[in-house]
């Protein structure tokens, strides 16, 4: 039996505009995918998942983490999460990763965090129809914060070149900070997301710019991080959920959510794909943000950071 697990994200700034190169930041969740892989007996000569026979479109992130690492069965898959799905947290990476890392574990082979990371966006690529950065996948299994860029830069930990486009994927050290996560209770499925603005971006001639601008406020991110300057990096959250909306990824639920959390907070924004998941606050008020929020019917907690990414137990 072997078994791994992986941690969801949130995008603190950069979603949608590191798709087309633009940095972006993001931390890992406490929140954690687990897989199990059994080898089932003869009886059994099919691969199931949670007891179930897998079908052929049900979970495509397994599917393709049992292409990728080769696995036959007779296999039994277990899997739990502590993540929503569609909810802009980081499930499908999380998932693929635990995945990817169980799978590799049963064979007998090592885990190593620069391949599962490589093998996880791929699966991320496959799964959004080519257009995915490679931000969650890394995030999920390097834990702690990211900062994904089209430079080099120091703390790097691998790099990604697809379709004449590169990621460089750094470690970066997050002050410690007060997150209060908010669930629309909407799914946003990435991959819908993803094409609308790549749909907008053809589109719109402002289309460009603002995925540019989106770069621009993750650059000053970073800055205000490495500062510890709350008040900027609250500033440069609420514009970063204009630029989104700008590309059409907000939603009234959403901007609603953004406006309830934002008389508590440094800032605000949707995060992640959007279309629906969540939305995120950067406060020193978090039982005010999580009472505001909770008054709009919305389920909300204060998020716990993690350092813990992929973790296998053969
Ligand atoms: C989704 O969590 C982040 C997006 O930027 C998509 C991606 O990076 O692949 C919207």
């Amino acid at each position: 039996v072997a078994e791994a697990s992986a941690p969801g994200k949130v995008i603190l700034l950069g979603e949608h505009a590191v798709v087309y190169g633009e940095p972006a930041i993001a931390v890992a969740l406490e929140l954690r995918t687990r897989v199990r892989a059994e080898p089932a007996g003869e009886a059994r000569p099919g691969i199931t998942v949670n007891g179930e026979p897998l079908q052929e479109k049900g979970f495509p992130h397994v599917r393709q983490a049992l292409r990728a690492t080769g696995a036959q069965g007779p296999l039994a898959l277990r899997i739990d999460s502590d993540l929503p799905s569609s909810a802009g947290l980081g499930s499908s990476a999380a998932l693929s990763a635990a995945t990817l890392g169980a799978l590799l574990a049963a064979q007998g082979r090592e885990a190593r965090l620069p391949e599962v990371a490589r093998m996880a966006f791929d699966i991320e690529l496959a799964t959004q129809e080519g257009r995915a950065s490679p931000t969650d996948t890394t995030t999920s299994v390097a834990g702690g914060g990211v900062l994904v860029d089209s430079v080099e830069g120091p703390g790097l930990l691998w790099q990604f070149e697809r379709d004449g486009k590169r990621w460089w994927l750094h470690r970066l050290e997050v002050p410690s900070l007060t997150l209060v996560v908010g669930l629309s209770g909407q799914r946003g499925r990435t991959g819908e997301q993803v094409a609308r603005v790549a749909a907008h971006v053809l589109r719109a001639p402002q289309g460009m710019a603002t995925v540019r601008e989106l770069g621009e406020l993750a650059r000053s991110g970073v800055k205000a991080l490495r500062d510890r300057d709350l008040a900027t990096l609250g500033q440069l959250m609420d514009r970063a959920h204009e630029g989104l909306r700008h590309l059409g990824v907000s939603t009234p639920r959403l901007d609603e959510l953004v406006r309830t959390a934002r008389p508590h907070s440094y800032g605000a924004k949707l995060t992640g794909a959007g279309g629906g998941g969540s939305v995120i606050a950067l406060t020193d008020q978090p039982d005010e943000v999580v009472r505001a929020l909770r008054a709009k019917e919305c389920p909300a907690l204060v998020a716990r950071l993690t350092t813990r990414g992929l973790e296998v137990r053969p």
